[in-house]
């Protein structure tokens, strides 16, 4: 059936706390800067801050990559470039997989012709390394793809042991960075990761549309020894790193407003530094974990908390709970959106994201009261306000107290009659 509308009404999104896996809530700087007025892609002031978008995503990898760029299109668009690209029909991938973006790569990989090795592990828990190891031992690779921050799961893969191997065995390494980048370190060169991928909508608080990569001079060698086309013209790396190049080599026209976006995205991460940004992730996840465990919740993979992701807290959900109930009050009640699980966790996890300027004293607060409130619907019980206490006293060890509003709300005079 059609559905007739004779009026369209003003574009009014209700208000939202998001703190779910991703899209975290945009940085206002970042709104800011994308309702600034386009330029013309070859306009000189529109390639020095394409030049100035390179260096910011140099800084945010850490790297002197002369490649660092973004690729347009979702965190699913750069890791389809770099596999596309570096990928030649029956070659040898080395894919981990423990968890959805894992078989993400599998699935890319697959469709690139390529003959897949998957290294399955456990969801919940890092591959080791040793399977990695074993999978390279069976014959020449070209590439190893393995997920850095597996948003699904929760879980940070160290990614330094897995280059070591790939590059004893002359193979590329390549990391899908989407929900690390601007969240925890991503240290491409020292770690001797050959091609990084991310995405703008998580850490970097950033809507999303841009994969910012960078890939150092061993695969850019790889994509000029192809022996057979890119089969992608649009995620054509050689041809994306020529457009972002002196060059300038026309390929598609820049999405100018996103550049813009990603530019003040990657200027506030900048701004804040890498070590005082990614302070700030582990203090607010830190808090989170506390406030729901005094709930009487259970953290998934728990077993190693070594190899968690700071900013996302994966949360078992408890016997008796509607998941689905659960989501929809925070959302209706509280404004609150907390995540889902996909696959095997479908239905017994909820995906809580503290990133980018989500990552706030006072989201986590109101997430753990409005938590413990929709939780007690639920018929679960918890010690009244225990989860906001725990939260308080995680910030108050970590030095960090509330913004004292105190006297300037009194000196409105509100309240008095
Ligand atoms: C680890 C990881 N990889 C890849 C993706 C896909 O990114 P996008 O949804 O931006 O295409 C996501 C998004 O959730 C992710 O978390």
């Amino acid at each position: 059936m059609v559905v007739r509308m004779s009026h369209f009404g003003d574009l009014l999104p209700g208000a939202r706390v998001l703190l779910g896996p991703g899209p975290s809530m945009a940085d206002p700087r970042v709104l800011r800067a994308m309702a600034t007025p386009l330029l013309g892609q070859f306009d000189p002031e529109f390639t020095l801050i394409m030049n100035e978008v390179m260096d910011l995503t140099r800084f945010a990898f850490e790297s002197e990559n002369l490649h660092a760029y973004p690729v347009p299109g979702t965190g699913r668009a750069g890791l389809e470039a770099a596999i596309v690209s570096l990928v030649e029909p029956g070659d040898r991938v080395v894919v981990g997989e423990c968890g959805r973006f894992g078989l993400l790569l599998i699935e890319i990989a697959e469709r690139c012709g390529a003959d897949v090795v998957p290294v399955r592990g456990e969801w919940g828990r890092i591959l080791p390394t040793e399977a990695i190891a074993a999978a390279l031992h069976g014959g020449p690779t070209k590439l190893v793809a393995v997920v850095h921050g597996e948003t699904s799961t929760g879980v940070l893969q160290p990614l330094e042991p897995i280059a070591r191997l790939a590059r004893e065995h002359d193979a590329l390494l390549m990391a899908d960075c989407v929900v690390t980048l601007g969240g925890s370190e991503v240290a491409v060169d020292r770690w001797g990761v050959d091609v990084a991928v991310a995405g703008t909508q998580k850490c970097l608080s950033c809507p999303s549309g841009l994969a910012p990569v960078t890939y150092n001079a061993r695969a850019a060698a790889a994509l000029s020894r192809r022996r057979v086309k890119v089969r992608s013209n649009y995620l054509d790396l050689a041809q994306l790193g020529d457009y972002w190049s002196p060059a300038r080599f026309n390929h598609h026209t820049a999405p100018t407003t996103m550049v813009y976006g990603l530019r003040e995205a990657l200027r506030a991460f900048h701004d804040e530094g890498r070590d005082a940004r990614f302070a700030r992730h582990r203090l607010h996840g830190d808090a989170m974990r506390a406030g729901v465990q005094k709930l009487g919740l259970e953290l998934f993979g728990k077993e190693a908390p070594e190899h968690r992701l700071p900013f996302l807290t994966p949360v078992v959900v408890p016997p008796g709970v509607d998941e689905l109930r659960v989501r929809r009050r925070l959302v209706a009640d509280f404004g609150i959106e907390i995540g889902a699980a996909f696959g095997p966790l479908q239905g017994k996890i909820w995906r809580i994201g503290t990133m980018g300027a989500s990552a706030t004293r006072q989201n986590v607060l109101s997430c753990l009261a409005a938590l413990e409130h929709v939780l007690r619907g639920e018929g679960w019980r918890s010690a009244p306000g225990a989860g906001v206490d725990a939260a308080v006293a995680s910030y108050r060890d970590a030095g960090v107290r509330g913004e004292d509003v105190t006297e300037s709300l009194g000196a409105s005079g509100i309240g008095r009659v």
